[in-house]
Order: structure tokens, then sequence, then C-alpha cells
């Protein structure tokens, strides 16, 4: 059992935030996996999962540590050690088997120095969520920095970068937050696009599916000049940010939202290589009861949701060679 079989792979088309933890659940519950794993980023992260009705939030660790799956740190993120203990605490105390955690030993270490700078240079003016990722990061490409191999504490949740079997990756962040794609500088310092999984260790060619979460709607965290701070002015927005609880998980703070933005959503399903795209919170549109979205660079006002659904449906279709289905969701499906 040396093999890989598949590689499934979940990304974010946007800026985070678009309910990739409820995706990757719902995968690690029905599919047949041998490994769920983490190819980048860091705590910056917040993912929240459903289990039996009730809510977990994870921010480092892979979410089929809650289907009881091997679940891996790969060799591209970066790893704060207080918050993975933390997290340990959290997941043992909660009754989860945390023997089936590993962490890459290539994986860099978050230091107090690299938040203390965070906090100092990049968070008032980047909006970032200051917990030390832009300052790892660019250790890691400075070839200075401290990876998890030479950290005693950590020694018994060393993986032996070894993979076989079926595949889950779990993305973090967004397509828009790449390093390479986003709004320099308001991104993340790491490669948030389906491509950058293969730094686990396995060759492209074994990618099967690539599911790209999204939403109804869009919502920024941290700052960005495409969603200026006066969008939360706007009533109808407003509405949908309590409707839609758009509130951080990791930072706590208001999202900025705004109506979906088709091109960007077209450019980012074209580039990821996205083959199934989920369009989550459907409800929370509906709710509101107004239809609208951004397309060629200006805004159209739909009569209902099925007008607007038929119209991105199209849009998609026509523009996305590679993309296979197209599925909505309303916040308590596919839980
Ligand atoms: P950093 O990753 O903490 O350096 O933050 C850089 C930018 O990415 C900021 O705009 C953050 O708000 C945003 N960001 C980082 N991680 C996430 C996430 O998991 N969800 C949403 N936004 C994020
Ligand atoms: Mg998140």
């Amino acid at each position: 059992m040396d093999k890989i079989g598949y590689v499934d792979i979940c990304c974010g088309l946007n800026w985070g935030d678009e309910a990739k933890g409820k995706i990757v659940s719902y995968l690690s519950k029905v599919g047949d996996y041998s490994f769920v794993c983490r190819w980048s980023g860091g705590n910056n992260a917040g993912h929240t999962i459903y289990k039996n009705g009730i809510k977990y939030k994870t921010h480092l660790i892979p979410s089929g540590i809650f289907y009881d799956i091997p679940s891996i740190i790969g060799p591209d993120c970066v790893l704060n050690i207080n918050s993975f203990f933390e997290e340990i605490d959290y997941l043992k105390n909660n009754g989860f088997n945390t023997n089936l955690i590993f962490i890459s030993p290539k994986a860099h270490i978050v230091t107090e120095e690299h938040i203390k700078e965070d906090k100092q240079k990049l968070h008032k003016i980047q909006g970032t969520t200051a917990k030390g990722i832009a300052p790892c990061y660019k250790d890691k490409y400075g070839r200075i920095g401290k990876t998890v191999k030479d950290i005693p504490q950590l020694k018994s949740y060393l993986w032996d970068e070894k993979l076989y079997g079926n595949i889950l990756c779990e993305g973090a962040q967004g397509f828009w937050l790449d390093i390479n794609q986003g709004n320099y500088p308001y991104v993340t310092s790491s490669n948030c696009l389906p491509y950058a999984a293969c730094s686990l260790g396995f060759p492209p060619q074994f990618i099967r599916h690539i599911y790209g979460a999204t939403k109804i709607y869009d919502t920024r965290s941290g700052i960005d000049p495409l969603f200026p701070e006066n969008l939360l002015e706007n009533q109808d927005l407003l509405q949908l940010v309590k409707i839609g609880e758009e509130y951080g998980t990791t930072t706590g703070r208001m999202r900025k939202t705004n109506w979906l933005n088709l091109d960007k959503l077209v450019d980012a399903v074209k580039i990821s290589g996205t083959t199934i795209i989920l369009i989550s919170k459907v409800d929370v549109i509906k709710k509101l009861n107004k239809y609208k979205l951004y397309h060629n660079s200006t805004i159209i006002d739909f009569e209902d949701f099925d007008s607007m659904k038929t119209y991105i449906d199209k849009t998609l279709k026509q523009n996305c060679p590679l993309l296979e289905n197209i599925t909505y969701s309303e916040k308590n499906e596919l839980k």
C-alpha cells in the first residue's frame, strides 16, 4: 500500500471564508481518503466544522482529524508551536484522536519575533491576522528560518513524508489572497492555488477533482482597496453581514461584504482548474430577497434567485471549459 490512488483538492475561490471547512468535512465523511493534508498557511486560517450538530473550530490542524483520518501539516505550512499545542488540547478534550496528526519536518516555525514584527509593521497597514505569517515566510525564503525537525517538543508528531492511498488536500485562505494572483500587497504570503498542494510530495497527474468553494456574495476580512470601508454603509450589504454572520473565525472582525463579482469568480475558476464549484449561503440572499452581481464591471439586478442562478451557470459554462459541475447550497446542507 504505498501507491497513490488519486488526489482531491478543495480550494477557496475568493478571499477566504468560503466554507471550505464544510466541504472538506463532508468529503472526509463520505469519501475514502488515507490522508487529509494542509499545504499552505498557518494559524491565520480559521476552519469551522460541524459534526453531529456540534460546531468545532481549528486554525492549523486539517479537518480530517474530526473523522479519524491521518492529518498532515505540509512542508509549505508555517507552525506556531503554542497554537499547535492549544489545538491538540482542544481536540483531545473533545475526544478526537490526536495520534493521527503529523507535521512535515520541513514546515517552518513561527517565532515570537515574527509575531512581534507582524504586529508592529504589517497589521495596521495591511490588516493582517497578526499571527507572524509574512515575517515567517520571509525568513523561509531568505533561508534563515527554523524548521520543525529541529524542535524536540514536536518529535512525536513528525511525518515520515510518505503518501499513499487517496488523498484529500484542504486549502487555506483563497484564490485572491494568493501571493501571486492577489491584489499585492493585500495578500497573504503563501500559495493558495491547488497546484501548490503538490508541495506535499505528489505529482500533479494524480489530481482527480478540484473542488472550488465560493459564496453567492463576496466577503473580505482585512484591508483591501478593492473592498473600501464604506461598503459597510450600504444597508443591504450590512444586512448580508448580519444574516450571513460574516465575522472572522480567527479575528472576530466584521467582514466587508459586496455583491458577487462574477468577473473575478470566472478568473479564479479558470486559473485554479476548478472542476466542481460549490456556491454556498444561497439562503442568505434569499432571506434578504435581493439578487445582484457584478459582471463586465457593471451591476446586474435580477428579479429572483432562479434568474440569477441561470445567469451564473451560463457565464461559468461559457468561460470555464474544465468546470464539470456547479452546485448551490443553503446554510444547513453538507453538514
Ligand atoms: P496574513 O495572512 O495574516 O498575513 O494576512 C494577510 C491578509 O490575508 C489579510 O487581509 C487577512 O485578513 C487575510 N487572511 C489571512 N488568512 C485569512 C483567512 O483564513 N480568511 C480570510 N482572510 C484571511
Ligand atoms: Mg476560514
